[in-house]
């Protein structure tokens, strides 16, 4: 079959990437009803609309305002220009816990290596975007092997958490074993040319109970900060303990629920210090994992502008509603959503 240049331009997609832009943002227009950036931007030409169509890595200019991209991490990070933000804050999904039903998720890869490998590409990514001097803040959390049952019952609460299918215990795990999954990826990270500065302890008072008898009941997650060099922007003093101190390692923040989410959100005093330490006042912090927008909240309200890429369109509708975006314009890729 003959492809138009239209259809052409969808091929260049793995999956449906698109654009939110918090309103008041100018697209990137030119003259005439459809319209190209600078960097193959294009507007396709619809009367009173805002359809955009990414054809290409997008030109800076765009990251001078905040943005939500609609679309799979990787496939989106590899069109953002290098060295554009300041700083990451994110928090991928767990291996094995969710599935969602939407092609290219993360955390639905076979083996713990495919899952490692599949952060490990994200985060390559993301260190080109990110600056020299950035800092990247990367919350993971933890889990048990599964014992080889092959499924998870259904939760009443979240129908996301019943899994047909969980990942086998990885080689050289037994049955009941802690995954590590935290520190595994921090080491492969660090392998991979990231510098490890801190393992932060996010402790949760008010962890749920676990029906465990065996072992103490897990309340806490990792935090890891990493940089991009051995010199970067961090800000000690803007994070100060309240007596004064340096900030110490181990965090305690309540965990908070956002209606809605089927997945943890970041409570925002977790995300404050990451930005308020590693940004000024109008640099940009990305979250590739972005749900239900807590890091483009927290950076918002400090007067930070934000980058967030979320998967799940329905996630996005969250944050949208979230960042008081609602009636921004709509902006779609040429992946077969758009149309004119
Ligand atoms: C743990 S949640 C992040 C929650 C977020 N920190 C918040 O405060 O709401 C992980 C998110 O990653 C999204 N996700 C999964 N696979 C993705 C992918 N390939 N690209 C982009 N987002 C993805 C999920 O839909 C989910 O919203």
């Amino acid at each position: 079959m003959k492809l138009g240049r239209r259809q052409e331009a969808q091929l260049e997609f793995d999956v449906p990437s698109s654009l939110w832009l918090p309103k008041g943002v100018a697209t990137p227009m030119r003259r005439g009803g459809g319209a190209r950036g600078s960097k193959g931007l294009r507007v396709a030409g619809k009367p009173g609309g805002s359809q955009l169509s990414v054809t290409e890595s997008p030109d800076t200019n765009l990251l001078n305002n905040s943005v939500i991209f609609e679309g799979d991490a990787l496939t989106v990070l590899r069109r953002l220009p290098s060295q554009s933000v300041q700083c990451i804050v994110t928090s991928p999904p767990y291996w094995g816990l969710r599935d969602y039903h939407i092609p290219c998720q993360i955390g639905l890869e076979p083996t713990l290596p495919e899952f490692l490998a599949s952060l490990r590409g994200i985060f390559a990514e993301a260190r080109r975007v990110l600056r020299d001097d950035g800092v990247f803040w990367l919350n993971i959390g933890d889990g048990y092997t599964s014992g080889n049952r092959g499924w998870r019952a259904p939760d009443k609460k979240n129908g996301a958490r019943a899994m047909s299918v969980r990942p086998d215990t990885p080689a050289g795990l037994k049955s009941k074993d802690l995954l590590g999954i935290p520190w595994r990826l921090a080491f492969t990270l660090q392998d991979d040319g990231w510098y490890l500065r801190a393992d932060i302890i996010w402790n949760k008072p008010n962890a749920m109970p676990e029906s465990v008898k065996d072992r103490p009941t897990r309340s806490h997650e990792y935090l890891f900060m990493f940089t991009k060099s051995d010199q970067y922007l961090y800000d000690r003093s803007a994070i100060m303990d309240p007596n004064g101190r340096n900030k110490r390692s181990v965090w305690d923040i309540n965990t908070m629920a956002y209606a809605g989410a089927h997945f943890a959100t970041f409570p925002p005093k977790l995300v404050e210090p990451c930005i308020k330490a590693s940004t000024r006042p109008g640099d940009v912090v990305l979250d590739p994992f972005f749900g239900s927008g807590t890091a483009g909240l927290v950076a918002s309200e400090l007067g930070r502008r934000y980058v967030g890429i979320e998967l799940n369109p329905e996630y996005i509708a969250l944050a949208k509603d979230r960042l008081g975006l609602g009636c921004g314009p709509i902006i779609q890729a040429l992946t077969g959503i758009a149309s004119s």
